[in-house]
């Protein structure tokens, strides 16, 4: 039987040695066999050749048992080598999207009058020269038109040019009191350092009866909106003029760079324009049908707050995609 020693010694592998278990061990095996034997051996033998076999066996166990716990660690040592990662290997980083400053702003913007209960509406980009410009008090002889230079189409229709019409759409479908804001893309033909032919605006509107809608009531929301947005600023209203708004009022604020004192971006003025508004013309609420109301409205460009907001200097640049800028605003 010592050649069992040699061979349990030789198996390299767990699949040997469980040929060796059953071929030595096993029901059928050497050693069931050698017990087998034992009828054959003659008594008084017996107790002796039993020991001896019983010494055997555990023996071989023995050397069974360490063989097979070597041949184990050998085995978990070759599946970690085989499925180790190795956590030095460089892998570069997927690139994560983040909203377009300009999209963040209005975002902003939007969840300030939200809060205060403003609704957010949205109207058709195509629009037509009643909502885009006469309901607006802008008959086709009116000067005030050329303030707009507008895209048209064959058919007579054109890309809006303000979200007004927006403005003019919720007020024929609902009755008053109205309190909302439109934000939305706006087109003009005007490309330069501070202007491209595709912008955003949000305007805002509140109507009531008359006489619940006051002056005093815009400049206290339009306050409160600009220090929201900027911090503690100085605001001033302007007297200006806008065909849909009478009175009417360009607001500013105190220069966010250089805190009033006169600078390169507010062209040493002190102030920086952000605002127009003004008590909606009685000729556009005949426009909508609605009478015995008064209301304000007001609008602003998107992209200007953005580039005050995150000192961006040229306009263009927010329409260029360039992820080294866009990156800085994840
Ligand atoms: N609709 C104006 C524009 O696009 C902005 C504005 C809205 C001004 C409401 C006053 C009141 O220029």
């Amino acid at each position: 039987m010592e050649h069992w020693i040699e061979k349990i010694d030789a198996a390299e592998t767990l699949e040997d040695l469980e040929a060796i278990r059953i071929a030595l061990f096993g029901k059928k095996g050497e050693l069931s066999k050698a017990f087998a034997q034992m009828k054959n051996v003659p008594a008084e033998e017996k107790p002796k050749v039993a020991k001896e076999l019983n010494q055997l066996k555990q023996r071989l166990t023995k050397i069974f048992e360490e063989k097979k716990e070597r041949l184990e660690e050998k085995a978990l040592e070759e599946k970690l080598k085989a499925e180790s990662i190795d956590v030095s290997l460089y892998t570069p980083r997927p690139q994560s999207g983040a909203l377009h400053p300009v999209m963040k702003t209005m975002d902003k913007i939007i969840e300030h009058f939200a809060s205060l209960n403003f609704s957010v509406e949205a109207g058709p980009l195509v629009e037509d020269e009643f909502h885009n410009f006469e309901a607006l008090n802008l008959p086709d002889y009116h000067p005030a038109r050329d303030m707009q230079d507008t895209f048209y189409f064959k058919d007579g229709k054109l890309l809006r040019t303000h979200t007004s019409p927006v403005q003019i759409r919720t007020m024929m479908r609902q009755k008053p009191p109205i309190r909302m804001i439109c934000p939305g893309s706006v087109f003009r033909r005007d490309f330069d350092l501070t202007h491209t032919p595709q912008f955003n605006q949000v305007e805002g509107l509140m109507v009531d009866e008359k006489g619940k809608v006051s002056f005093a009531n815009l400049k206290w929301i339009l306050e409160d909106f600009l220090r929201t947005m900027f911090g503690d600023v100085d605001v001033r209203f302007r007297p200006s003029f806008f065909p849909f708004t009478e009175p009417s009022a360009e607001v500013d604020i105190s220069c966010i760079f250089c805190e009033g004192k006169g600078c390169r971006v507010c062209s040493q003025t002190g102030w920086l324009e952000v605002l127009g508004c003004g008590m909606v013309d009685p000729n556009v609420f005949k426009a909508v049908g609605y009478e015995n109301v008064s209301g304000y409205a007001f609008g602003l460009g998107v992209e200007r707050f953005a580039m005050l907001l995150h000192q961006i200097p040229d306009l263009r640049s927010l329409f260029e995609g360039d992820l080294r800028l866009l990156e800085q605003f994840q």
